[in-house]
C-alpha cells in the first residue's frame, strides 16, 4: 500500500457528484469522509451508494470506508486531498475553502469540481493558493473515466502532479488543463458541437432526432476509440484542410446562445423533466434513455476494472 493510499480523502457535498466521487475513492481502498449539511441528502447516501455497488457488482463492504458527517471542519481534519462538490455558487465555495484551510495541513490539496467557476476565484482569499486546483469530474463520476485537472495561475506543478497521480491510482484518466478557462476543454468541445446541432435544426436541415442518430450511429460510433486529432491525422491534414476551406465559412456563427434555445427555455420546454426540450419525451422514453446510458457506462466501467486488475494496479 502506497503512502497516498493510506491517507484520508475528504469530499464536500454528498449530492449527485459528491456521492459518486466518494464511491470511486472508497472502491479503490481509500478512507473517505463526506461533509453534507442536508440531513435528507445525508440519509439518502447509503441507498444511492448501494445502488452503485449493485450496478458495478462490487463488494458492499467497500461502503464501510465512507463516513458521512454533518460538520465540515472535524470531517476534513487530516485529509490529504479534499474534493469539493458543493452547489455552483462562488461565495459559498469561497467560504468552504476558507474553512478548509483551517482544517487541513498547508500541503493538503484542495480541489474544486466546479463546472464553470475558476478555481483562481474560489481560492483567492487563501494563504496557500498553490494547492488549490480544479478537478472537473464528469457525471456520473464513478463511471466516466476522464477528470480534467485544471491548473490556475497560482497552482503549483507539484499540486497538479500529486492530483494526477492520485486520480490515476484510482483508475481515472486525468488530463492536465494548463489554463483555467471557461468550459475547460471537454465542455468547450461538447458545446461547439451543440451550437452547430441547434443551428441545423433551426435552419430546417433536419430534426433533432436525426442529429442524435447522426452522432450516435456516425462519428460517435468511433469517438470512444478515435479522438478528433487522431482522426484528422488518420485521414491526412491535406484532406482536413480541404474540408475546412469549404465548410468553416458555412458553420453557425450566431453570437451568444441560438434564439431556438432561448425560445424553448422561455416556453418552459426544458427537456425530459418537462416532457419536451429539443425533442418530445414521454416518462417511459426518458427512463429508457437514462437506463441505456447507465447500462452502457457500467459495462465500460466493468471492462476497465478488469483491465486494471489484470495490469496489477487494481484493487
Ligand atoms: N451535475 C453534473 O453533471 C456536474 C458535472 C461536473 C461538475 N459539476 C459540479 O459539481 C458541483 C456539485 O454539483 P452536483 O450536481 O453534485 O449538485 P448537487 O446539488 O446534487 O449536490 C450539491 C450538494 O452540496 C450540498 N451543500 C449545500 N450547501 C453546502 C455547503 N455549504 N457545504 C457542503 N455541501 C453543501 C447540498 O446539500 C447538495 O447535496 C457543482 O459545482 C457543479 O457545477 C456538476
Amino acid at each position: 500500500m502506497s503512502d497516498e493510499k493510506q491517507r484520508k480523502i475528504g469530499v464536500v457535498g454528498g449530492g449527485l457528484m459528491g456521492h459518486g466521487i466518494a464511491y470511486l475513492f472508497a472502491a479503490a481502498g481509500h478512507r473517505v469522509c463526506v461533509f453534507e449539511p442536508s440531513p435528507e441528502v445525508r440519509s439518502s447516501m447509503p441507498r444511492r451508494l448501494q445502488s452503485i455497488v449493485e450496478l458495478l457488482d462490487d463488494d458492499p463492504e467497500l461502503l464501510r470506508r465512507i463516513e458521512a458527517h454533518d460538520a465540515l471542519v472535524p470531517a476534513m481534519r487530516d485529509a490529504a486531498f479534499v474534493f469539493e462538490a458543493a452547489p455552483e455558487k462562488l461565495p459559498l465555495k469561497q467560504k468552504i475553502f476558507a474553512e478548509l484551510e483551517s482544517a487541513v495541513a498547508p500541503t493538503a490539496i484542495l480541489a474544486s469540481n466546479s463546472s464553470a467557476i475558476p478555481s483562481t476565484e474560489i481560492g483567492r482569499q487563501l494563504v496557500h493558493r498553490e494547492r488549490v486546483v480544479g478537478t472537473h469530474f464528469w457525471n456520473p463520476p464513478h463511471l466516466v473515466p476522464l477528470v480534467e485537472v485544471v491548473q490556475n495561475e497560482k497552482t503549483s506543478g507539484d499540486a497538479v502532479t500529486r492530483t494526477m497521480d492520485l486520480l490515476r491510482q484510482v483508475g481515472k484518466t486525468p488530463v492536465h488543463v494548463q489554463r483555467d478557462i471557461p468550459g475547460f476543454v471537454g465542455n468547450r468541445l461538447q458545446h461547439a458541437m451543440k451550437r452547430e446541432a441547434i443551428a441545423l435544426v433551426a435552419a430546417g436541415v433536419c430534426d433533432a432526432e436525426t442529429i442524435d442518430i447522426v452522432v450516435r450511429e456516425g462519428f460517435g460510433a468511433r469517438t470512444a476509440v478515435l479522438g478528433p486529432m487522431e482522426q484528422s491525422d488518420l485521414v491526412g491534414l491535406d484532406l482536413a484542410l480541404d474540408i475546412a476551406e469549404v465548410l468553416y465559412a458555412d458553420l453557425d456563427r450566431t453570437a451568444g446562445p441560438h434564439p431556438l434555445l432561448r425560445d424553448r427555455v422561455k416556453a418552459g420546454k426544458l427537456g425530459m423533466k418537462t416532457g419536451e426540450g429539443l425533442r418530445k419525451w414521454t416518462p417511459e422514453q426518458a427512463e429508457e434513455v437514462r437506463a441505456r446510458l447507465s447500462r452502457f457506462l457500467a459495462e465500460q466501467a466493468k471492462v476497465r476494472k478488469k483491465h486494471l486488475a489484470n495490469s496489477g494496479c487494481g484493487h
